[in-house]
């Protein structure tokens, strides 16, 4: 039985797909490399020396979504495929709402046709908006959102809880991700914004390379021991662990409706992370203090402690193999 993996091309689905061949699993790809580089398929068979069905195709289109379901047998989905910059998904609400709710939508019914009903969804912290508390847990309120990127997020989370209440033998698993960086330590899979980055350890990576001038600081004046914003970075080779330990956990339990934070528990300032990337790689980031960046809040980190009791999982890697990670990254591919 394989497990069909949408996205498996992206940043944080090729990581995992490297651990779920390396535990023994069959997998499905599905991609439309919109956000993604078909060389990450070969760099993935040249990790794991495995291979794995591949599907060059949009979530969207039913028909050939039926096809790949008609043609396998398929016991399990996760769901990596999604539009994923916070600030484009401003300009382009619809574009997101379509790709990522109706995406979701879309597989979900399929799924449901072919008698599918093991489900595992990448979510985000962005569903507890500003949070509540912190360390945030799995009960804080979520809501709240932001951009509409988050707010996708949110709605397909909704829409899962309504299924699993509608007919409970659906096996069901949503991993709030905290924020992912690093890559493979092969180097041959990472993370690759298109365009200048958005998110701090791509951007913060391209000035050490010379490729950008300086990093803008967004903001020295919050609430946190700096001044500067806090976030809970997570190794993407941890995350990806993560989802191995769920599948198990959905294997296990066969029907129910679980949530997990997927987190380390720490709270790094963007300042921290300047100072240790410097350290871990030996290259000089330029910076400079800019004003606060519109929507971004003060401090968001895990209480990652339900995953650890509930899955047996927690992040092992240290915020100096984050950035070594995403270093040897940017060295072997530019
Ligand atoms: N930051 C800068 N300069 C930059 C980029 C970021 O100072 O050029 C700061 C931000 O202000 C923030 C921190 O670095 O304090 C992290 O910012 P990111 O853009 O890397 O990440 P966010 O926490 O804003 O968002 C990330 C993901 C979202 C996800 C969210 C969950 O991008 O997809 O984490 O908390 F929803």
């Amino acid at each position: 039985m394989a497990i069909l993996v949408t996205g498996g091309a992206g940043f944080i689905g090729s990581h995992t797909v490297v651990e779920l061949l390396e535990n023994g699993r069959e997998v499905i790809i599905l991609d439309d490399f919109s956000n993604s580089n078909p060389k990450t398929l070969d760099a993935i068979k040249k990790i794991t020396g495995k291979d794995f069905k591949f599907y060059q195709m949009n979530y969207l289109n039913k028909e050939n979504l039926e096809k790949v379901f008609e043609e396998n047998s398929i016991d399990s989905v996760i769901n990596f495929a999604g539009f994923k910059a916070v600030g484009e998904s401003t300009q382009k609400p619809i574009e997101y709402y379509i790709n990522n709710v109706s995406g979701a939508l879309i597989l979900l019914d399929t799924m449901k046709k072919y008698g599918v009903k093991k489900f595992v969804f990448s979510s985000s912290a962005t569903v507890y908006g500003d949070p509540e508390t912190i360390p945030i847990t799995e009960n804080c309120k979520t809501g709240g959102t932001t951009n509409p990127y988050g707010t996708t997020k949110l709605f397909i989370e909704q829409i899962l809880k309504d299924t699993y209440s509608s007919d409970n033998t659906w096996d069901i698993a949503i991993l709030r991700y905290f924020n992912p960086v690093g890559s493979h330590s092969s180097g041959l899979i990472g993370e690759e914004p298109k365009g200048r980055p958005n998110n701090l350890m791509p951007y913060i990576a391209r000035v050490a390379a010379g490729v950008l001038d300086e990093l803008s600081i967004f903001g020295n004046d919050y609430n946190t021991p700096d001044g500067t914003g806090v976030r809970d970075y997570i190794h993407v080779v941890d995350l990806a662990k993560g989802h191995i330990k769920a599948l198990e956990k959905l294997d296990r339990e066969k029907t129910g409706l679980y949530i997990y934070n997927l987190g380390t528990g720490i709270g790094y300032s963007v300042l921290d992370m300047v100072k240790a990337f410097e350290k871990a790689t030996g290259k000089k980031v330029k910076y400079k203090i800019v004003d606060r960046r519109p929507g971004d809040i003060a401090m968001c980190y895990a209480d990652p402690r339900k995953a650890r009791e509930e899955l047996g999982w927690r992040a092992e890697l240290t915020i100096e193999d984050m950035c070594k990670d995403a270093w040897n990254y940017i060295e072997k591919n530019s």
